[in-house]
């Protein structure tokens, strides 16, 4: 089995980077082929634009979805982009790391999925969802966050964060992942001193350590449910009798959705 480790992480001895080698290390010593990529350190350019596509389409405007599938029907994606999909395409199991940044993943991942997950080649109108391209393979996120569990549940000062990874993990289940239930460690503080640091340090290591313990059972791993193409209907509205596995996806507005009209 193949895995492919991605950090998104600007800093090697961020505790982001280590839970990311501490995986590799995991999967290595189950006899697991891990390759690893850092997005930082390969100055991965997370911004979609003209400048990858040599042989445009059209010259006058840049039309991404166009070129994508052009430029992947000729086999003239950038260096970069055709590895990232051939590692994608040869991993089983396909793990991404990183910290949460305003409510979201860093502008550096959601640049890769601009750019890796191509239009025409890694999915199109017919392959996606159940029917994608990375059917069979699983994908896990591991998300750092600086807010405590608290601030981050359901009814947390900070939202709730589970519900704000949807982007990411719709987007794996997009392009065909059987996306697993994220990880998620809340509280890594940074510009700590004395004492409050080396309490963060002890609670760092007992979470690396919880975190290496479910991933050496990851075949236990709960995954996420979600809608089917029989679903929807012709219009892609859930079908009334189809189940509800999430608020983005549901069967009736609520309250709050029909102020904001
Ligand atoms: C640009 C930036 C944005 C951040 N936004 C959030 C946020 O929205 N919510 C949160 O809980 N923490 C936020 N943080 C804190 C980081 O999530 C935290 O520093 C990180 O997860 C710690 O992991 P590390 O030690 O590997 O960097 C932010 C930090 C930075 C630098």
């Amino acid at each position: 089995m193949n895995v492919l480790i991605i950090t998104a992480h600007p800093e090697p001895d961020s505790f982001n980077a280590y839970l990311a080698a501490r995986a590799g290390e995991i999967f290595t010593g189950q006899g697991l082929n891990v390759r690893t990529v850092n997005l930082y350190t390969e100055n991965f350019d997370p911004r979609e634009g003209k400048i990858f596509y040599p042989h445009l389409q059209e010259t006058d405007r840049f039309d991404a979805l166009r070129e994508q599938r052009q430029h992947w029907n000729s086999n003239n994606l950038p260096e970069d982009i055709t590895r990232h999909i051939e590692l994608l395409k040869t991993s089983d199991l396909l793990l991404l790391h990183f910290p949460f940044w305003w409510f979201g993943m860093p502008a550096i991942l959601k640049g890769w999925m601009d750019r890796v997950f191509v239009y025409g080649g890694i999915y199109d109108s017919r392959h996606r969802h159940e029917n994608g391209v990375m059917q069979g393979k699983r994908a896990l996120i591991t998300v750092t966050a600086g807010a405590s569990a608290g601030a981050c549940s359901y009814n947390g000062r900070d939202g709730d964060m589970r519900f704000m990874l949807w982007p990411p993990l719709h987007a794996l289940h997009y392009i065909g992942y059987t996306v697993l239930e994220p990880y998620l460690i809340h509280g890594v503080r940074g510009g700590l001193d004395g004492c409050e640091k080396l309490k963060q340090q002890q609670f760092l290591d007992q979470s690396a350590k919880d975190f290496a313990d479910r991933l050496a059972n990851i075949s236990v791993w709960p995954t996420i449910p979600f809608n089917k193409q029989q679903d929807f209907n012709d219009d892609m509205t859930l079908k009334s009798d189809a189940p509800e596995y999430s608020p983005f996806v549901r069967h009736r507005p609520d309250k709050w959705h029909q102020i904001s009209r």
